[in-house]
């Protein structure tokens, strides 16, 4: 199996550290595009526009699967995607709604969805849980945290800052979807804020548990071959993968 991987940037390596630690696949080739991120400030015509050109870089090897590794794609662009796309196109919103429906027992339960501003305005996490049955639903959109991961900011003051920005009218939550594929840096700290008692939803966990409920892994990848492409300055992507993956 041989599975393309794509974000606006560096956040979708918290998806590639997932699929390495379930080692499902044969190879994995990401591509970032670091040229132009943040997609998450940007409008749906944009990003539908940025995201058809990703399919069209992974057209150049054979893939078996793309996995879309950002929410603001995955909210706005997945059905073009599907549409130019020869292989199966997986996003990451709708495994993240399915990874919170099962994780939570009690429809009630208060569920605060972080995002990018594009992500919290699409409404799709709301719409999916409300399907679900889930309606105590908080949201938020969360930008400042992409460019403080960017900078490897993970804790301290400055974040602290942003949460006291972001959270001081949130009440307590009892899940806490990582609707944005950098906020999986920032988890310890977000327990830290929030407690222990509340659960945090990583959509790389999220879409292993899609994948391997949707689909047969028979065999498992121990040393998977590793591929990184980025639209600009690769190396610095690449230092960064070397640093996040195992
Ligand atoms: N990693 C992207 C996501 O999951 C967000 C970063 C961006 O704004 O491009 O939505």
């Amino acid at each position: 199996m041989k599975v393309g991987v794509f974000d606006s940037g560096i956040g979708g390596l918290t998806v590639v550290k997932s699929l390495l630690e379930h080692q499902l696949f044969e190879e994995i080739i990401y591509f970032g595009d670091t040229a132009r991120v943040p997609y998450g400030i940007k409008d749906k015509n944009t990003i539908i526009r940025y995201a058809i050109e990703a399919v069209e870089f992974f057209k150049n090897f054979e893939l078996d699967m793309i996995i879309v590794a950002c929410n603001t794609v995955s909210a706005y662009a997945l059905q073009e995607m599907r549409e130019s796309a020869s292989c199966p196109v997986i996003g990451v919103v709708e495994a993240g709604v399915l990874a919170t429906s099962n994780a939570l027992n009690d429809k009630e339960s208060n569920i605060l969805i972080l995002g990018t501003k594009a992500t919290i305005n699409s409404k799709a996490y709301e719409t999916g849980l409300n399907s679900l049955g889930f309606d105590n639903l908080q949201a938020k959109a969360t930008g400042l945290f992409v460019p403080l991961v960017e900078e490897e900011i993970y804790s301290g003051e400055i974040l602290e800052a942003a949460f006291k920005h972001y959270f001081s009218n949130i009440t307590h939550p009892n899940a806490v979807i990582l609707g944005c594929t950098h906020f999986p840096l920032i988890s310890e700290a977000l327990t830290n804020h929030f407690g222990d008692d509340t659960l945090l939803i990583h959509s790389g966990d999220a879409i292993v548990e899609y994948l391997e409920r949707e689909f047969t892994f028979t065999n498992k990848y121990e040393s998977p071959e590793l591929k990184f492409f980025a639209s600009e300055n690769p190396e610095a992507l690449r230092d960064i993968a070397k640093k996040w993956l195992p």
